[in-house]
């Protein structure tokens, strides 16, 4: 099939190679000519684990293309995938105006039949939004129109493998020949009938669960399961506080309430908050969905106040410990707001970094793929070659992304190389066991047996 995705961003550009590897034929428009420009150019406007590879195997194919101007695409392609950004708007609200742009050129260029499928994050009844603005703007003795919701759950750094292995596909139609379409368009992932290029033996999978609903209903299921995630980790992260409080193991209880199937184990891990171009953006947005429909959302504002008090808090541990924080010299592991990425947007180490540089701490960071990101973001901070150079001569190193190859780094050698051997944990990726064998003084989140503070009788 002819397929044009709008918008190489993380979205646009791991469905066009996604669906290029499948066999579709896919015009990816971008109007950011830079970034068309570089990857026409063999490069990645961001790094994704595993992505550039796919994208240059589709391009040396011929089944994908990066084009600027949407109207040669949509001259050729019938599908049409809309996976521009939708940033916060000051209010939170989703801003929309990219989709609206984008809709208004389709209608000014298109002839024939055309499936408009979002793939964006959007509120929900955007889709009749569009079906209005079609019907409006659209020349309707010349085209016509489907419009369909298609809800994107792909995580930054598993992107492509969870573009290929999806736990499900929604699709929100309107109509039997939108359903039909992208369901042919989603065949070879749905009955996993590809080769997979990620893993060697992928082996037969089940088939992967097709949600076929209304637009309405399948807008709401984005935004309903990541406030739902997001809802999760502010959960644990309520929890973890009061572990501390009165001496126990969040790491424990997370882990023996999540062996109920009820509720799960993923997305308990304790920590410093979630970050990210999603969950922030997403839950103000879900809030204001909730709110302009007159229903009560107080759950998730407290999901929000939660996750944003996190910073706080973790700052307030060092403070704890290093009392004076001018002058003192802080190491920092990870900047990413997760690992596998170099996205550094709502993370929450970049929020902790500003803290204390304004407490007039001197910052030393490293980060395996996210510092150039950071840079832009952060100047006043020494940006590091290794975890090592952070290390030197540190009052404390704070653990703020967890990275793979900090696991795996010489603590005996660390704990020489820093002028207090003290490590702030804020992903609990390091065993508080390790750490005492080594002779590193270690405070993570949500375990009452903190350094120095005294456990409330209550
Ligand atoms: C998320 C959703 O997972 C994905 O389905 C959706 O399409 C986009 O938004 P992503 O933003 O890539 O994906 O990150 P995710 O892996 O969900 O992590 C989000 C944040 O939560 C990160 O900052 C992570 O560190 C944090 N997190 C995650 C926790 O603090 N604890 C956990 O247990 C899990």
């Amino acid at each position: 099939m002819n397929i044009t995705v709008i918008g190489a961003g993380y979205v646009g550009l791991i469905t066009a190679s996604g669906l290029a590897e499948t066999g579709h034929r896919v015009i990816c428009v971008d109007d950011d000519q830079g970034k068309i420009d570089t990857l026409n150019a063999g490069g990645m406007p961001f790094y994704e684990p595993g992505l550039g590879d796919l994208v240059d195997r589709n391009r040396a194919a011929k089944r994908l293309e990066f084009i600027s101007r949407i109207e040669d695409a949509v001259a050729q392609c019938e599908v049409i995938f809309i996976c521009v950004g939708t940033p916060p708007l000051e209010d939170g609200e989703a801003d929309l105006s990219s989709v609206e742009l984008v809709a208004r050129r389709i209608s000014a260029c298109a002839r024939g039949y055309h499936l408009v499928i979002e793939k964006s994050t959007v509120p929900v009844q955007t889709g009749r939004r569009l079906q209005k603005h079609f019907s409006i703007y659209g020349d309707n003795s010349q085209s016509h129109y489907d419009v369909a919701s298609n809800p994107e759950f792909l995580r930054e750094g598993s992107g492509v493998e969870d573009f290929f292995h999806p736990d499900r596909i929604v699709i929100g139609v309107d109509s039997k020949k939108a359903a039909g379409l992208l369901e042919e368009v989603y065949r070879p992932v749905l009955e996993q009938s590809f080769v997979c290029p990620i893993h060697d033996s992928c082996g037969k999978r089940p088939h992967v669960p097709l949600v076929v609903t209304d637009i309405n209903s399948a807008e709401l299921i984005k935004h309903a399961s990541n406030s739902f995630l997001a809802m999760k980790i502010s959960f644990i992260n309520m929890i973890s506080d009061l572990c501390e409080a009165v001496g126990a193991d969040a790491g424990k209880v997370a882990q023996a309430i999540g062996m109920d199937s009820r509720i799960g184990s993923s997305f308990l891990r304790p920590g410093i908050g979630f970050g990210g171009s999603c969950f922030p953006k997403d839950l103000q947005a879900f809030v204001r969905v909730g709110q302009s429909a007159g229903c009560d959302f107080t759950l998730l504002r407290e999901v929000e106040r939660i996750n944003q008090r996190r910073v706080d808090l973790f700052v307030d541990k060092i403070k704890h410990e290093l009392w004076v924080l001018r002058g003192k010299r802080i190491g920092v592991w990870g900047l990413a707001f997760k690992p596998r990425t170099d996205d550094v947007r709502s993370a929450p180490a970049l929020a902790i970094i500003r803290r204390l540089l304004a407490e007039g701490a001197v910052v030393r960071a490293y980060d395996p793929q996210a510092m150039g990101k950071a840079k832009a973001q952060l100047p006043g901070v020494e940006y590091c070659a290794d975890a090592y150079v952070v290390a030197e001569g540190a009052d404390a190193v704070l653990a703020l992304t967890e990275w793979e190859e900090f696991l795996s780094l010489d603590f005996e050698k660390v704990r020489t190389m820093m002028a207090r051997p003290l490590i702030f944990d804020g992903r609990n990726m390091f065993s508080r066991i390790d750490m005492a064998e080594h002779g590193i003084e270690y405070v993570d989140v949500g375990s009452g047996a903190q350094l120095h503070n005294h456990t409330p009788t209550l």
